[in-house]
């Protein structure tokens, strides 16, 4: 037998229609925020990301799934959705659009050469936005505000909204002196990644799986205590913008994000629920204003985030949340000669194309079996036909409830069905 990948899901049956339902609910987010739908390659080249999500980061060290096509170029599986979004906004020239800022959001399949366990997938679904163009700082509070409101709306209870500032470049450059000046004599004591990153990139150790538990790494210097004021300005504005959206949120200098391209306002949203351990970050986030000028497109501020919909997902069913699922068909159409079935196949499409929710006998059951597997779809009514009935234009309609049977003429059966489908 073929298994799948490590890594990878095979979602259906209750999961799948949890899944559409949520997607659906995004979509619908999505489209009042009035944002704009994009859709990007799975697969760029290598240097993109390289160039776009940074050469220190683990997805990009570690964990990119590389190939080289029949042309003998380099690709890469996007182990994320900023760097091509932001690749798209610079080819596609939309920084040339009078509706700035642009507003993008996205849905869809990232790759991470990850060590498989529960909330870490190789192949993981991410539904995220960029808002290119603004550094206005209501962007900050409406990108955090978004994830948000679509985890409450689904019903989530125990969400907690993370937020911290890394600040401009000048206030990252003096927190980078003062982590190296902090870490460098103990540097012998962290695994061999923290002893590479200490100095090109210090603000990662504080992020380490490996060292993250360390006295030395809960006691080192905070990035808040290093903001210039333009900066704290800025934070502290995002925050009040925050509070006029009623976000409960908390300030924590813990958030470094593991992607390198951050700064001023990062976030995350956590589930807080038993079990999860480092895997209950369910979306997380920032801004990343140099990022399409180091792509080789003009001067352009951006920030966004993206949240995993598995463990979306698994939130969802920990915390025992019931979705609004409609797990019922409108109608079952049961048929018995062959004339009858005839009749079924044109009826069944035209109830399914004026809009109802119908399924039919596909096996050669008999009709107890017919009524058997109406039952199993939880039909709401069964049409059974008959030839004699239908000589006589009329169908025979059973109420699958109150097991009333009803005669229809057959030119009312939209309208009988319409009014009695409640
Ligand atoms: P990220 O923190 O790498 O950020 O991923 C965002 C979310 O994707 C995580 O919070 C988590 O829910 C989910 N996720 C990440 N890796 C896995 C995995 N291996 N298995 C399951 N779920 C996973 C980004 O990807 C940035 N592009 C977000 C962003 C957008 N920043 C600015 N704009």
């Amino acid at each position: 037998m073929i298994i799948k990948p490590k890594g990878t899901l095979d979602i259906f049956s209750e999961e799948g229609k949890k899944w559409l339902y949520v997607n659906q609910v995004v979509e619908e987010v999505m489209t009042r925020y009035n944002y704009e739908y994009i859709r990007t390659p799975i697969f760029e080249s290598t240097e993109l990301f390289h160039r776009g999500v940074g050469d220190t980061t683990d997805i990009v060290t570690k964990e990119t799934y590389d190939f080289k096509d029949r042309g003998d170029r380099s690709m890469t599986l996007r182990p994320e959705g900023t760097a091509g979004v932001v690749r798209a906004f610079i080819e596609n020239k939309m920084y040339g659009r009078p509706e700035q800022p642009v507003k993008l959001w996205y849905n869809g399949t990232m790759y991470r050469y990850e060590r498989p366990q529960s909330g870490r997938d190789r192949e993981l679904t991410q539904f995220g936005i960029e808002v290119l163009g603004s550094r206005d700082e209501m962007i900050d509070a409406e990108i955090i505000s978004i994830p948000y409101n679509i985890f409450k709306l689904l019903g989530l209870k125990n969400v907690k909204v993370h937020i911290n500032s890394l600040g401009d470049v000048e206030s990252r450059n003096k927190y980078h002196d003062a982590l190296i000046e902090y870490f460098e004599p103990h540097i012998d004591d962290f695994c061999e990644d923290c002893k590479e990153r200490l100095h090109k990139n210090p603000l990662r150790i504080l992020d380490c799986k490996v060292d993250g538990d360390k006295d030395l790494i809960k006691n080192a210097p905070v990035m808040l205590d290093y903001l210039n004021e333009e900066s704290k300005n800025r934070f502290e504005t995002v925050q009040a913008y925050l509070d006029d959206l009623d976000i409960n949120y908390e300030v924590d200098p813990h958030v470094v994000r593991g992607l390198d391209y951050y700064s001023d306002t990062v976030f995350e949203i956590t589930a807080d629920l038993p079990g999860a351990g480092a895997n209950n970050v369910l979306c997380g986030g920032g801004r990343y204003d140099n990022m399409v000028k180091d792509l080789g497109g003009p001067e352009t501020p951006g920030m966004g985030f993206a949240c995993g919909v598995g463990r979306l997902l698994w939130a969802l069913e920990t915390e025992e949340v019931k979705l609004p699922i409609n797990n019922e068909l409108d109608a079952f159409v049961l048929y018995n000669s062959d004339l009858e079935k005839e009749y079924a196949v044109a009826l069944t499409q035209d109830l399914r194309l004026n809009g109802f929710k119908v399924d039919t006998e596909y096996m050669g059951r008999n009709i107890k079996g017919q009524f058997k597997q109406a039952d199993r779809y939880n039909a709401k009514f069964l049409i059974i036909l008959n030839s004699e009935d239908m000589a006589g234009g009329e169908i025979q309609v059973k109420d699958n409830q109150t097991k009333e049977t009803t005669m229809v003429k057959e030119a009312e059966l939209d309208d009988y069905l319409d009014l009695n489908l409640k």
